[in-house]
This record gives C-alpha cells, structure tokens and sequence, in this order.
C-alpha cells in the first residue's frame, strides 16, 4: 500500500482528496495546522470512508518539524495544500504569505529530498493565467504578473518546483484549479465558512439561507453576454479525482517531464447571473441580489481547456454545475 502525505489535509479541498485517496486504496498521512480548519473534520473524513488517517498537527514554518516527520514516516508521494488563500489578507500581509506558502514549500521540497520521496503535487491556480489573452485557456498560455501576494506565490511556488525538478530526482505535477466548489455529496465535509465570504458560491447560499441579505453581483459591464464575469466552476470532487490522477502518473512513470502543468476545470464558463440562476433553479431557493461596481483586481473571463488533463491524466470532470450548487447547499444545510 502506498503511503501519500497529504499537507492541508483537513481542509476544503486537502478533505475532499483524502476521501477519494483512501476510496482508490492509498494510505493518508495528514499534516495540518489547523489554521483554518478544525480536528473535528479528521472524525467526518473517517465517518466517509470508515479508515481513520494518521494525523501529525505540524505548522510546516518550523523547519525541525518537517524535518522530524520525514524521519518517522516512510513516504511515496506527497500531495500539498497548506497555504493561506484569502487574497485581500494577502495584500494586506505579504511577508506572512510569503512565509506560509514559500518558505514552507522550500523546507517540504528540501526533506522531501533529503529522504528521496520523489513525487509531488502542488495547488496551483489558474490565477497564474492573470486575463488570458485567449480562451479557453490552454496550459502554455503565458502566465501573467500577479494580482496579489496570494497570486505571486502561485506563481514562484511552481518556479520553484520545476528548478528543484531540473537538479534532483523531483517529479512535480502542478494542478491549476479553476474556481472549485460544492460538497462531498454526504454533506459531511466542505468549505468551512469563516467570517464574510469573500467568494462567489459560500455568499451565494448563505443568502439563500437568510445568513447574509443580499448577494453583491460586482459589475454588469464586462464584456460578456449579460456582462458579469464568467469563470470556470468545478465540483471539488471532480478536483479531488484529478489529484488521485496525477499521483498515479508519477507512481506509473507516465509523466513525460520532471514538472508538469495541467488546467483542471470543467471547461465551461458560467457568468455569476447564470451561476444564481442555476442555483435557484437546482434548490428552488431565492437569492437577492443587486448590481455594484466591479471588484478590483477581478479578471472579465476565465475558463479551461482541459483537453491536456483529458489526454494526460485520463481525468475529466463528471459532475455539473447545478450538482455542484445543490451539494452547497445541502452542506450549508447540514451546517
Ligand atoms: C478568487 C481569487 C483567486 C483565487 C480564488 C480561490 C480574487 C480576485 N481572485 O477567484 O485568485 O484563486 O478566488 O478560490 O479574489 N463575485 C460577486 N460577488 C461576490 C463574490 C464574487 O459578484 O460576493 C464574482 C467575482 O467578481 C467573480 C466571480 O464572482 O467574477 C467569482 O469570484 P470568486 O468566487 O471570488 O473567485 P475568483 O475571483 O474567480
């Protein structure tokens, strides 16, 4: 049985992939911090899929940690979401997103080479595309300044890998995610909801169930059908899959270079009035709304091709988005 260590392991997306690592037969080793998480969701990961993971609580900034991890655990492969997320906190505090994601990265690559663990999956974002100048998006579009520290460690997190890639026995595969969204399908795990959402979907249904009174639509005057901005929803499951894919990859030594980029989304774009209406009309719940001016720094369109992940990974997104806005749903329900 092959042993994958899974870094944010307890958390929206880092959850999702252990459930569906364990349903394909691996054995889950989770780190977390619990900086944005709780312990609670290690006991709802076991309630899924009746396998408890091993689980250290390690902050990976402490260097002696991660070191002492690579000791005790006899690793195949690792697969690394701890990172801080929230755009605006990063322009408000770059040095500690600097910190939580790149310094972390290189003391991750660093033991990861010192105990020849080899394989590598990193989050990455389509944040790197910045606006791209042609849609649907393909993997060798130039990526684009970033909009953000957030973005910026995207971005040197994957310059990073593919210069460790070239030097030592590193084989990386970084996945870069559209917008994910929705729940496991048990409603037992999803999106932790932690003050005012700042994205779409999370204010979306905590309109709907009377938590929040009214969605802001930010700009109707983007170039596009209904002119609000369209972007690339995938189901997180569908996202966790495309994880177990690249994994298998370089398990197989399918991989065709030491450090490989795939898009993973569903390919199609939805504007933010079309996601409303698809999720009123998947829950039969109303949402207000109303019209304000744009959000700075938002892009007009961005979506996937995925034809490479196709190709590549075998992989494909299953599930739609209606699915994936009544799971929502039905996980602020359970909530
Ligand atoms: C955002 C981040 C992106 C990050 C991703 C992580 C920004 C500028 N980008 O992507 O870097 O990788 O989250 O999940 O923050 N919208 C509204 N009203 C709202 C919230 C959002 O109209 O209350 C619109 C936005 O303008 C956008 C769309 O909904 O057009 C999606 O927004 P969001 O869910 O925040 O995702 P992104 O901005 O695409």
């Amino acid at each position: 049985m092959k042993k994958i260590l899974v870094t944010g392991g307890l958390g929206y997306i880092g959850s999702h992939t252990v459930v569906e690592l364990q349903n394909e037969g691996f054995e889950v080793v989770i780190i977390d911090n619990l900086s944005n998480t709780t312990i609670e969701v290690l006991d709802r990961i076991t309630s899924i899929t009746g396998i408890k993971p091993e689980f250290e609580q390690i902050d990976l900034k402490n260097k002696k940690d991660v070191q002492q991890f690579f000791k005790n655990y006899s690793i195949d492969g690792v697969i690394h979401f701890a990172a801080s997320k929230a755009v605006g906190e990063s322009v408000e505090e770059p040095l500690m997103y600097y910190e939580n994601n790149i310094a972390t990265l290189t003391y991750l690559l660093q033991e990861m080479n010192a105990n020849n663990v080899r394989n590598f999956i990193f989050s990455s974002s389509c944040t790197v595309y910045g606006q791209a100048d042609k849609l649907p998006i393909t993997e060798d579009a130039p990526t684009k300044p970033a909009e953000s520290p957030y973005g910026a460690t995207k971005k040197m997190g994957e310059i990073i890998i593919e210069d460790t890639s070239k030097v030592t026995g590193l084989r990386a595969i970084a996945l870069r995610y559209f917008n994910p969204i929705g729940a496991h399908k048990s409603a037992k795990i999803g999106e932790l909801p932690i003050g005012v959402p700042q994205n779409l979907i999370p204010y979306v249904v905590q309109t709907a169930a009377g938590i929040r009174e009214c969605l802001s639509v930010f700009g109707d005057d983007y170039n596009t059908p209904d002119g609000t901005a369209i972007r690339d929803y995938i189901h997180v499951v569908d996202l966790a899959k495309a994880h177990i894919a690249a994994l298998n990859r370089l398990l197989e030594n399918k991989n065709k270079a030491n450090c490989e980029f795939f898009n993973i989304g569903t390919g199609k774009g939805s504007s933010v009035l079309e996601v409303v209406n698809a999720f009123e009309k998947a829950t039969g719940k109303n949402v207000n709304y109303k019209i304000v001016d744009r959000r700075a720094g938002d892009i007009t369109a961005a979506y996937a091709n995925t034809s490479l992940a196709n190709k590549e990974l075998g992989w494909k997104a299953e599930l739609d988005l209606e699915e994936a806005l009544r799971s929502s749903w039905k996980w602020q329900e359970s909530l």
